[in-house]
């Protein structure tokens, strides 16, 4: 993980550099939330810690077919991962999830060169992407996408959902060719969007646990098949979920300490997916055992992170100004 931490200080300085004002949220002092660089730093303090500590309900209509829902299970793993995108978003941890907060929309979001307006994103933007890039800045409104009315066909039996994200990976957002079967996943994800939404639900280690084990689930049917590329993403997008996990955490000493060595363990299996995905399977299923222990010493140590609103809210107080 200290080489992702390097990595991070790095980009902090990339992008305090391209917006002034950005200083004070990338100071080395503030809770080390990713998120917090693309949440609207005008907004009350208390309306900053409802952001990052809620998020919409997901609203998902899951079929009763079983590969079906495999595929769901594919798509919505992957959506949450920067890595499924390249260049400046995911260097700076940005992934569909960040504008599509569980797939609905994200008033909050800001990003500098990207946004004009909070909840604004202009996809075509040189930044984020080097072949749309348009030289014109024209942010549009993040969509919802399960109340806005749909302008991509969603029909199943039609191309045009899998086509429109193909193009927004690797057009937009500079992103590496998907394997086909991780791009079905999210047109299969994006497509079951909808029905009916609750109100707003807390974010705990729980939940964010649960989607680094969808991942590795999700990489372990892969490496069964076995489809390598699309076992590394999957592993990848559990890796990336361990970093908010680490994120929140970073202040609990002997917690973060364990998301670090299981972070590095993963890194191994997936130099391991390459030669032997067998023998990988097998480490997963370690790796799982060791996690589900760690998920119960998160849950237990859950109000000295930054998943409380209370801890959260005090180390804004010290830094912030708002
Ligand atoms: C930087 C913010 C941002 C990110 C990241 C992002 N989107 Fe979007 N998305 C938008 C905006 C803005 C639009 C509207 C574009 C337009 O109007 O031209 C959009 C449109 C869409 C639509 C079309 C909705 C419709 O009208 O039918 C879908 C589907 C979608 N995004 C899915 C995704 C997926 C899947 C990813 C990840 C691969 C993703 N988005 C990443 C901002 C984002």
């Amino acid at each position: 993980m200290d080489q992702r931490r390097t990595f991070t200080a790095f980009v902090v300085t990339l992008v305090s550099a391209l917006v002034v004002g950005i200083a004070g949220a990338a100071s080395l002092k503030s809770p080390p939330l990713r998120e917090i660089r693309w949440t609207d730093h005008d907004l009350p303090r208390a309306e900053t810690v409802r952001a990052l500590t809620t998020e919409p309900a997901e609203c998902l209509v899951t079929p009763v077919d079983l590969a079906q829902q495999e595929k769901i299970a594919i798509g919505r793993a992957v959506f949450r991962s920067p890595l499924l995108l390249g260049g400046q978003a995911a260097r700076a941890g940005v992934s569909c999830a960040s504008c599509h907060r569980a797939g609905r929309g994200n008033p909050h979001f800001v990003f500098p060169g990207v946004s004009d307006a909070p909840g604004t994103a202009d996809v075509t933007s040189s930044l984020f992407s080097s072949k749309r890039g348009d030289g014109i800045f024209n942010p549009r409104p993040i969509p919802d996408l399960v109340v806005d009315p749909a302008t991509v066909d969603r029909n199943p039996a039609k191309t045009d959902l899998n086509r429109f994200i193909h193009g927004q990976i690797v057009e937009e957002f500079d992103g590496l060719e998907p394997p086909a079967a991780v791009l079905d996943g999210l047109a299969a994800y994006v497509g079951a969007l909808g029905g009916r939404c609750g109100s707003d639900v807390a974010r705990t280690a729980m939940a964010e646990a649960g989607e680094v084990k969808a991942a590795i689930q999700a990489a372990r049917q892969f490496l069964a098949v076995p489809d390598q590329p699309a076992a590394h993403l999957l592993i990848a997008a559990a890796r990336s979920a361990l970093g908010r996990l680490d994120e929140r955490y970073a202040r609990v000493s002997g917690i973060d300490r364990r998301l670090a060595a299981r972070d590095g363990e993963l890194q191994q299996v997936q130099a391991l997916a390459t030669t032997a995905p067998t023998s990988a399977i097998g480490a997963l299923d370690r790796w799982k055992r060791r996690f589900d222990k760690d998920t119960e010493a998160m849950v237990a140590a859950q109000d000295r992170s930054f998943y409380s609103a209370r801890m959260l809210e005090a180390a804004l107080l010290a830094t912030h100004s708002p």
